[in-house]
């Protein structure tokens, strides 16, 4: 089975979050079942530098100014790099500019990648065809819709949705420029409150849309989480799908991670001392026994990092240590930054964002902090249940289908892997951390917790299972009707 998938990140060549591990990991789990992928990638400097390949189009107007696709491998990906400096090099982030704004001609540039996988499943590439083309969110969620409008009708295509709240909407005066027939600026189409809707165009469009967990593509047919869109997504709920993300354990695997002071299994926990110890180093924390909590994120209203803050005199109060990774919203950095001095030895922050730090984060605290708004799924605490890095997380979306709370019962069934709080809320965030430290001064308790997360399967086997049985079903159901 060919799969042509579109993506604006992929780890390890452009990261900004989750979808990058996704989109990086997914082809390789995949090709284990006999599944090939090819990724349509834009060609940011990192991507250019990274995937050196060969030209197998050319466009002399693509958005603006010429363009090139280049078929490369890279990281043991097959990619198809679209190749147009005026929309893709450039100084800055992928979606903003250095001062933090979007970038003005984001249309364009994300109207690139999908037109581009459009014609290449219209047959653009002699010899390679897909069966079938999977985009992931609003950025290249416009191919289904460039597809379904002209390029390639019969195409069968899956939109996967991994933040509901990135939708890519922009004023109806960039229709025009779209070169998408006018039927297309309907309410069938790419028509979205009036103007144009990247996102609300490929849900429309696709043969099938899946999302990351199973908690979330129920939380979306909600007013409270659909954004605007759950009226669509309810409309469409037959073809909806939640397929829990996994993670890449090779890269992730505290007996080999070359990021860590100390590798471990779970046979060997007392090792994680090190990691503790080289993390009171970095973050300027006292080097006791005392809970070390660990927070790796973006410092945003979704992440509840708001409410973090609020919380931190408590969980301080409370015993624990915080050592915090992330860079995100000015205004929650400065809370958080401000929190330093109040609590010299006890917090420490670093903003930015640094992989390998993120990692000896979860090899060496006891657990990891995931106090969630929403939450699509969530692979921080992913990694903290395979690193024995116990999550302690908001009650939504991913979170929700991952983590097993240790309350009574599911500890005396011997089955919890962390703590879940019903809401990010400051009262619910600062008593479930009480909780949880009172279940650390028990050591062999809080032993059994790690080894149990670390059992946990956070692979991608079956995940990739039921992606590779949907397009299974997909290619099946096409293939009857006449
Ligand atoms: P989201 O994609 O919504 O930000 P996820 O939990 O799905 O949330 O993915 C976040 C990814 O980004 C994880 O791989 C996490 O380790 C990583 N990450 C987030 N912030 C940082 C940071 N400051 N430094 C290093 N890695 C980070
Ligand atoms: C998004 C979501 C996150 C999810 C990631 C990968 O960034 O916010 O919850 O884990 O995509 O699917």
């Amino acid at each position: 089975m060919r799969v042509l998938a579109a993506t604006s990140e992929i780890y390890p060549l452009v990261k900004t979050g989750g979808l990058a591990d996704v989109a990086g990991a997914l082809p390789l789990a995949l090709a284990r079942s006999g599944i090939e992928t090819r990724t349509v990638v834009p060609g940011y400097r990192a991507v250019m530098a990274a995937a050196r390949g060969r030209k197998v189009a050319a466009w002399e107007h693509l958005f603006g100014g010429p363009a090139r696709l280049v078929a490369a491998e890279a990281a043991g990906l097959q990619l198809y790099v679209v190749d147009a400096p005026h929309l893709f090099d450039r100084q800055g982030g992928l979606y903003v500019d250095a001062s933090g704004q979007d970038w003005p001609d984001n249309w364009q540039r994300f109207a690139a990648l999908s037109r581009v996988t459009a014609e290449i499943a219209g047959g653009l590439i002699k010899g390679w065809r897909p069966d079938l083309v999977h985009v992931h969110d609003w950025q290249a969620a416009l191919a289904p819709a460039y597809m379904r409008h002209g390029a390639a009708p019969a195409m069968l295509s899956i939109v996967t949705v991994h933040n509901l709240a990135f939708q890519g909407r922009f004023p109806a005066a960039i229709f025009a420029g779209l070169g998408l027939p006018d039927a297309a600026f309907s309410l069938d189409g790419v028509e979205y409150y009036g103007g144009v809707g990247f996102l609300k165009a490929g849900l429309q469009a696709a043969s099938a849309i899946t999302t990351v967990s199973p908690t979330y593509a129920q939380e979306i047919r909600t007013p409270e989480f659909g954004m605007g869109l759950d009226g669509l997504i309810n409309a469409r709920a037959a073809d909806l799908h939640g397929i829990v993300n996994g993670i890449d354990t090779e890269e992730w695997n505290p007996k080999t991670d070359r990021h860590l002071a100390a590798n471990y299994g779970p046979g060997r926990l007392g090792a994680r001392n090190r990691n503790a110890a080289a993390l009171a180093g970095e973050f300027d924390l006292d080097a006791d026994h005392s809970p070390l909590l660990a927070v790796i994120s973006r410092l945003t209203w979704q992440k509840g990092m708001d409410v973090l803050a609020e919380s931190i005199d408590a969980i301080v109060a409370a015993g624990a240590r915080l050592a915090l990774l992330g860079s995100g919203d000015a205004a929650i950095e400065g809370e958080l930054l401000a929190a330093v001095p109040r609590h010299r030895g006890r917090v420490g922050v670093r903003i930015g964002y640094d992989e390998a730090l993120s990692h000896l984060l979860q090899g060496g605290a006891d657990a990891i902090l995931v106090p969630s708004r929403f939450e699509p799924c969530g692979l921080t605490q992913l990694y903290g249940l395979r690193y024995g890095c116990i999550p302690i997380v908001a009650r939504t979306g991913g979170l929700a289908d991952t983590v097993v709370d240790a309350n009574h019962a599911a500890l005396d069934a011997g089955c919890a892997t962390g703590f879940q709080f019903a809401a990010a809320e400051r009262g619910q965030l600062v008593a479930t951390v009480a909780r949880a430290i009172a279940v650390h001064r028990d050591a062999g308790a809080w032993a059994r917790m790690q080894r149990r997360a670390m059992k946990a399967d956070v692979s991608w086997d079956k995940s990739a299972a039921q992606y590779a049985e949907l397009y299974r079903r997909l290619i099946g159901e096409n293939d009857k009707t006449p």
